[in-house]
C-alpha cells in the first residue's frame, strides 16, 4: 500500500502541468501505464492555440472554438479558456519553455484549420508536444514520484461515495493499492478504438472505463474527431501529418492533381476537420487515393522535421511533393463530465486533459486547443489543491481501508483488438448510420458487457484488462452515436445528415451507472 496527498493517473501534458503546479510540501504520485514519453502528448505536432498576435483577440479565438464545436460547447468554459491562453503561454516562455520565436523574440505563429488568425504557438517546428513534456518534466520537484508501468484497473470508492484510491497492476502481475486525498484521472482518450488512428498505442480508453465503472458521469461520448491527414501507406496509417502543413499552403489533391476541397467549404483545405475528413473518406471509399501536395512549401524538412521523419520511416519520398493520406481517429471531445477545476460528480475524483469533458470542445475540437485545455485545467486544479488544507498524516486512510471482497472471476470471452478496431472503424467511424451502429452495439454486447461491469477484474492480465476497457468505451461511444439522431461536428449520421437545432443543440447524452447495484 502507498499513500499520497495527490495521486495522478496518467502522465501527459495535463498530468505534468498539474504536478509542476502543486506545492512542493505535497506528497504526489504519478502512475503511468507506460513511461513519461510514450503517450499522445509527447507526439503532438501542431502546437498550442492562443491569441497572441496584434490582430488577434481571445474573443476571436472564442468564436472560432464555438464555430468548430458547432455551438455544442459550454460557452462560459470556452470564454475562460481563450482568455487564459495568452497568459499561460507567456508564463511558460518566461519560465524557459523553448517555443519557436523570430529574430525579434516574437512567437512564430502558425495557421491551422478553422482558425481565423494565425495563433498556433509551436516548438522545434512540429515537435511541440515533446518540447513541452520535456520542459514540464524538468520543472518537477523531488516531492513528485513517478511510478511507470503501473496499470490502474479500479478506482476505490468508499461507503460515503468518496474516491480514496486506486488499485494497480504491476509488470509482474501483482497488484498494489494506492490511497490519496485527491485522485486525478489524466489518462487521455480512446483513439486506439479505431484501426486508423494518430494516437499512441497506450491510448485505449482506460480512464473512461474506470470512471464509468466507479459511477462517474460521462457525456458526449459520440463526438470523436477524425484527423484528415494521417500518412497512408500499404493500407495502413503511419502517423500524423500536422494540419500546420495545410496551414503553410499544402493542398489536398487527387492522383491527377485535382483540388478536392474547392467547392466543399469556403475555408477549402482549412475547413473544420470533420468536413475535410468526410470528404477524403468518400474518395477513399470510391477507391481513389488522396494526396497532400506539399510542393509549394519551401524548406519543408526544416519547418516539419517530425513529419519528415515519419515519411522517411514509411519510405515516402518528400521530393515527390505528394504525401498519400487517410483520415483516422484523433481526439475524443466527450469524456468524464467535469467542472471548471476538473471536479467530477464523485468527491475526491478529478479528471483533466482528454479523458475529461469540460465542454470547451463542443461537437468538434478546434485544432491546437487540446494541449491548451490540458495545461489550463492542470494548472487550475493544481492552484485549487494548493489552497486546500492537506493532511500531513496520511494514516487517515487507516479507517478507510476496504475489506477485500474479491471473488474468483468467471471466465468471460474477449474480442481480438484488431477485430474490435476494424468493426469500430467500419460501423462507428467517420460516417455512421442506424443499421451499422445497431450491428456494432449488438456485436459489442455479444461479449457480455453487462457481466464485465460487475466482474472482479483483479484476476485478469493487463492485456485482458485493456481489452475490457476498450470494450466498455466502444460500447458507450456506439450507444451514444446511435442515440444522437442528427449530425453535428465529429458525429456524422448519413441517415440524419443535418444538424437538428430544434431538438439537439445543447442536449447531452449522459452515462452514469450505480456501481452498488
Ligand atoms: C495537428 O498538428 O494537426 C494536430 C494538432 C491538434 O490536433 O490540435
Amino acid at each position: 500500500m502507498k499513500l499520497a496527498n495527490v495521486l495522478i493517473v496518467g502522465s501527459g501534458i495535463a498530468a505534468l502541468q498539474l504536478a509542476a503546479t502543486l506545492r512542493n510540501d505535497l506528497n504526489v504520485m504519478v502512475l503511468t501505464k507506460g513511461s513519461l514519453t510514450n503517450g499522445n502528448s509527447h507526439m503532438a505536432q501542431g502546437g498550442v492555440a492562443a491569441a497572441l498576435s496584434a490582430k488577434d483577440t481571445p474573443k476571436l479565438h472564442y468564436h472560432d472554438t464555438l464555430e468548430a464545436g458547432r455551438n455544442h460547447n459550454d460557452s462560459e468554459a470556452v470564454l475562460q479558456l481563450t482568455k487564459e491562453a495568452p497568459k499561460l503561454i507567456n508564463e511558460l516562455l518566461n519560465n524557459g519553455c523553448p517555443f519557436d520565436l523570430n529574430e525579434n523574440r516574437e512567437f512564430k505563429l502558425g495557421m491551422e484549420g478553422a482558425h481565423s488568425e494565425k495563433r498556433i504557438v509551436h516548438s522545434g517546428g512540429d515537435a511541440t508536444g515533446k518540447a513541452i513534456v520535456n520542459f514540464l518534466v524538468s520543472q518537477l520537484g523531488s516531492n513528485i514520484v513517478v511510478q511507470d508501468h503501473t496499470f490502474v484497473y479500479e478506482l476505490i470508492v468508499n461507503d460515503n461515495g468518496r474516491c480514496i484510491g486506486v488499485k494497480g497492476k504491476l509488470p509482474d502481475g501483482t497488484t498494489e493499492v494506492f490511497y490519496a486525498e485527491h485522485i486525478v484521472l489524466a489518462t487521455g482518450g480512446c483513439g486506439q478504438l479505431f484501426t486508423f488512428t494518430s494516437n499512441a498505442e497506450t491510448v485505449t480508453g482506460d480512464g473512461l472505463a474506470l470512471a464509468y465503472l466507479a459511477g462517474a458521469e460521462l457525456v458526449d461520448m459520440e463526438f470523436i474527431q477524425f484527423h484528415p491527414t494521417l500518412l497512408y501507406v500499404d493500407g495502413q496509417t503511419k502517423g500524423l501529418i500536422s494540419e500546420a502543413v495545410r496551414g503553410e499552403g499544402a493542398r489536398l489533391v487527387t492522383e491527377d492533381g485535382q483540388l478536392i476541397m474547392e467547392d466543399v467549404h469556403p475555408l477549402k483545405d482549412l475547413a473544420p476537420r470533420h468536413i475535410v475528413s468526410q470528404t477524403i473518406y468518400e474518395y477513399l471509399k470510391a477507391g481513389k487515393q488522396i494526396y497532400l501536395d506539399i510542393s509549394s512549401i519551401e524548406n519543408f524538412s526544416e519547418r516539419f522535421p517530425t513529419v519528415s521523419a515519419i515519411c522517411r520511416e514509411a519510405g515516402v519520398e518528400l521530393s515527390v511533393g505528394k504525401l498519400p493520406v487517410a483520415p483516422g481517429s484523433h481526439f475524443l471531445m466527450g469524456g468524464v463530465k467535469t467542472g471548471s477545476i476538473g471536479q467530477t460528480n464523485i468527491s475526491g475524483l478529478y479528471a483533466i486533459g482528454e479523458v475529461a469533458c469540460t465542454g470547451v470542445h463542443g461537437a468538434n475540437r478546434l485544432a491546437s486547443n487540446s494541449l491548451l485545455e490540458g495545461m489550463v485545467y492542470g494548472k487550475r486544479l493544481g492552484n485549487w489543491i494548493n489552497e486546500q488544507r492537506s493532511s500531513t498524516d496520511l494514516q487517515f486512510f487507516e479507517n478507510e481501508r476496504q475489506p477485500s471482497n474479491l471473488l474468483k472471476a468467471k471466465k468471460l470471452t474477449l474480442p481480438e483488438h484488431h477485430v474490435l478496431q476494424q468493426t469500430m472503424m467500419d460501423r462507428t467511424g467517420i460516417i455512421r448510420n442506424n443499421a451499422a451502429l445497431t450491428m456494432q452495439k449488438n456485436w459489442l454486447e455479444s461479449y457480455q458487457i453487462r457481466d464485465w461491469l460487475n466482474e472482479n477484474l483483479e484476476h485478469y492480465s493487463t492485456e485482458e484488462l485493456t481489452t475490457v476497457f476498450m470494450l466498455i468505451t466502444a460500447w458507450l461511444t456506439t450507444d451514444a452515436a446511435l442515440a444522437r439522431t442528427e449530425s453535428r461536428g465529429g458525429h456524422f449520421r448519413a441517415d440524419y445528415p443535418n444538424e437538428d437545432n430544434t431538438n439537439w443543440l445543447k442536449k447531452k447524452i449522459l452515462y452514469k451507472r450505480n456501481p452498488k447495484k
